[in-house]
């Protein structure tokens, strides 16, 4: 286990931390941009009330629900549809990064992070409930928003996604989960963040 994180139990033992959890939701898809460029997969992120990109979810208070009960309520206000998930869906926590001067010691928030693969057709459920039925849409959510895995010739796609402002280690989630779940090869990952530090530098 890398430093700094810690099991799921683990976690649950800081009673005086604050604990949030977050999760991505993913697709296979059939269908090609411009009808020749696989797309292969479906990444759900949102743009955030912030102007930060970042995975859906939010606060949970473990005396009161489940860390994934309380993932569940999250995406239910901001995805319009209560997507259970599953201990089985854990895949790891860790201490936020501090920000400095914001929470003092004794508050110490501790960052879940879940993975779960889904039907295409559920994924297409999940965007359209978010842009209408959603109770956060417009305030705390601005929208859904897929991640392009793939890097054009003139290298847009994945390496300007990663250009952009992303909350807390959502980055880092992010692009350890595409070579988790082999959505993105090492090489073609370490490819789109060269050029997009060469791009937006
Ligand atoms: P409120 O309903 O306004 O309380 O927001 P929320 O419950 O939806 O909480 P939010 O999703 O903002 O997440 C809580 C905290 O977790 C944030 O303040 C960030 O510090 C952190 N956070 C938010 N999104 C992510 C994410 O995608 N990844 C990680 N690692 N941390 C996140
Ligand atoms: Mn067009
Ligand atoms: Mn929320
Ligand atoms: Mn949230
Ligand atoms: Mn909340
Ligand atoms: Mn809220």
């Amino acid at each position: 286990m890398a430093s700094g994180q810690m099991s799921r139990d683990e976690a649950l033992e800081c009673t005086r931390c604050r604990h949030a959890c977050h999760v991505l939701l993913y697709s296979e898809t059939a269908s090609q941009l411009f009808g020749r460029i696989p797309i292969r997969y479906i990444v759900l992120m949102q743009m955030r009330f912030d102007g930060l990109l970042g995975f859906p979810g939010g606060f949970v208070n473990p005396l009161e629900e489940t860390l994934e009960e309380g993932l569940t309520r999250e995406l239910l206000e901001e995805l319009g549809v209560a997507v259970p998930v599953s201990k089985e869906d854990h895949v790891e926590s860790c201490f936020s990064p501090p920000r400095s001067g914001t929470y003092s010691s004794s508050s110490r928030l501790i960052l879940h992070f879940y993975v779960k693969k889904m039907e295409e057709e559920q994924i297409q459920e999940i965007e359209k409930a978010a842009a209408s039925t959603a109770a956060d849409h417009g305030l705390e959510v601005l929208g859904m928003v897929r991640v392009p895995l793939y890097t054009t010739k003139s290298g847009g796609g994945l390496s300007c996604f990663l250009s952009h402002s992303f909350i807390g280690v959502a980055r880092f989630q992010l692009m350890n989960s595409l070579l988790r779940l082999h959505l993105v090869s090492p090489g073609d990952l370490q490819e789109a963040l060269r050029s997009s530090q060469r791009t937006h530098a």
